[in-house]
């Protein structure tokens, strides 16, 4: 099993530069099948997620190349091959491969989504949208089997700003000859990548207003190249870790339109730092007031910041508070903080984090991806020598994380005993 080893309490200098976002690309793998043709995909992140969805491609008869972050999908000879292997439910994105498959084939049968233990994570949004266009929803021992003949022309209203609803529902109309509305889309910037991406192979899709999107269903999509944005959730997190630590640390490959809520927190809490062109600047930070944060849908402030965020509070004086609004179990990082000496209660989706408390070194075990990152950050930042087990929810979406932080000089290494 991977451990990760960290001699935690030096300062961090020199450049992190920020990969391709998970949550974008594992959205334009499926999407890239609408074409049925050639189309590249730039600044793909290297982390397994991507490659658990690489492995579906196999099985849908789709070749690929996947070489320094460039993905090449052919998808001229897909096959629509029931999905229901066992390593399909490891992952939340396998989901889109319905909207895709009923987009092509106008049936799909695939196993349920998997993803991190973060909350109930139902895709009831997902399954009443597809009805709602006319498509039959059967499920049958945790697989679904769905089909339609013809899609309505409707308005779907979306409950909630769902990410993977908003996407799969795209997904499934924008080849149909029909109108479809979706009203109460999310606004992340993931979703917009999707939106740009199908625009780009000739898609007609056009937003509304604020949170409306019009889709005229076109029976044809070509191939293009579409380059990745940098990932919003990973910037935010080493953004994170060099108002702790940081003392002349770059973050290289910024989106700062992406995490302005991070960026008012950061400055709440006096952190030192600029930004210029896309690189944000650290400083040693003299950090000095505590923060109060509601995850929200964007532009507000990140459900997959939490975690890190997390351990920041630990380090601010008084009391910080946030208010988990999107999961109601994004929590399982405050047990293995709380075992380093952090003072963190939680009562419903209220986390009380009681600052100025040092973190000592411990045996910590990660058990979801984000909450895996707070753990790497909050074992930098304590003294002594920590040990990480649950590696491998770590590299479903931080690319190259040992070499990174080892670059601008923490003493972090991997152990695969
Ligand atoms: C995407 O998940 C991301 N994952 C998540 O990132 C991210 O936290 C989330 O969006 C919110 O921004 C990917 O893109 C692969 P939602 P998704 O549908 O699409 C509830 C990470 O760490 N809901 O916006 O699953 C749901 O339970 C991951 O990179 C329903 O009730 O998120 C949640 O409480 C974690 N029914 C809320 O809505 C549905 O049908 C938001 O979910 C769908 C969602």
């Amino acid at each position: 099993m991977k451990k990760i080893i960290i001699n935690g309490g030096k300062r961090l200098s020199g450049k992190i530069k920020i990969d391709g976002s998970k949550n974008a690309a594992l959205a334009l793998i499926p999407a890239s099948l609408l074409t049925k043709d050639v189309v590249t995909l730039e600044n793909v992140p290297d982390i397994s997620d991507i490659h658990e969805m690489l492995d579906i491609l196999n099985i849908l008869n789709v070749s690929y190349e996947f070489i320094d972050n460039k993905l090449t999908i052919d998808s001229s000879r897909i096959i629509n091959t029931p999905l229901i292997k066992k390593n399909i439910e490891k992952i939340r994105a396998s989901y889109y491969f319905m909207g895709a498959l009923l987009s092509l084939f106008q049936n799909v049968q695939i196993i349920a989504p998997g993803g991190c233990k973060i909350g109930n994570r139902p895709i009831n949004y997902h399954l009443n949208g597809f009805r709602k266009m006319g498509i039959n929803v059967n499920e049958m021992d945790n697989v679904f089997n769905m089909s339609y003949v013809i899609l309505n022309n409707t308005t779907i209203k979306l409950p909630f700003p769902s990410v993977g609803a908003t996407i799969n529902l795209v997904l499934a109309a924008v080849k149909s000859d029909n109108i479809i509305i979706i009203d109460n889309i999310s606004c992340e910037p993931e979703v917009n990548q999707v939106i740009d991406f199908l625009k780009s192979c000739g898609a007609r899709i056009k937003k509304i207003g604020h949170n409306t999107l019009i889709i005229i269903g076109t029976a044809k999509l070509k191939g293009t190249t579409f380059k990745v944005m940098n990932d919003r959730i990973e910037a935010g997190t080493y953004c994170i870790l060099a108002a702790l630590l940081g003392d002349n640390l770059l973050i290289e490959g910024i989106n700062k339109d992406h995490l302005n809520s991070l960026f008012t927190i950061l400055d709440k809490v006096n952190a030192d730092y600029f930004i210029k062109d896309n690189i944000a600047y650290f400083n040693k930070s003299n950090l000095n007031n505590p923060f109060e944060i509601e995850t929200s849908p964007f532009p507000l402030f990140p459900t997959d910041l939490q975690q890190p965020i997390c351990v920041l509070g630990s380090f601010l004086p008084g009391q910080s508070i946030i208010y988990e609004n999107i999961y109601e179990d994004r929590i399982a990082h405050i047990k293995e903080l709380n075992k380093m000496g952090a003072d963190i209660k939680i009562f419903q989706n209220k986390i009380i984090i009681n600052g100025r408390t040092p973190l000592f070194s411990n045996k910590l075990k990660a058990k979801d991806l984000r909450g895996g990152a707070a753990l790497i950050i909050a074992a930098l930042s304590a003294k002594g020598t920590s040990l990480i087990e649950g590696v491998n929810y770590i590299e479903r979406g931080y690319p190259n994380i040992i070499q990174k932080l080892s670059n601008v000089g923490a003493d972090i290494k991997m152990e695969d005993s």
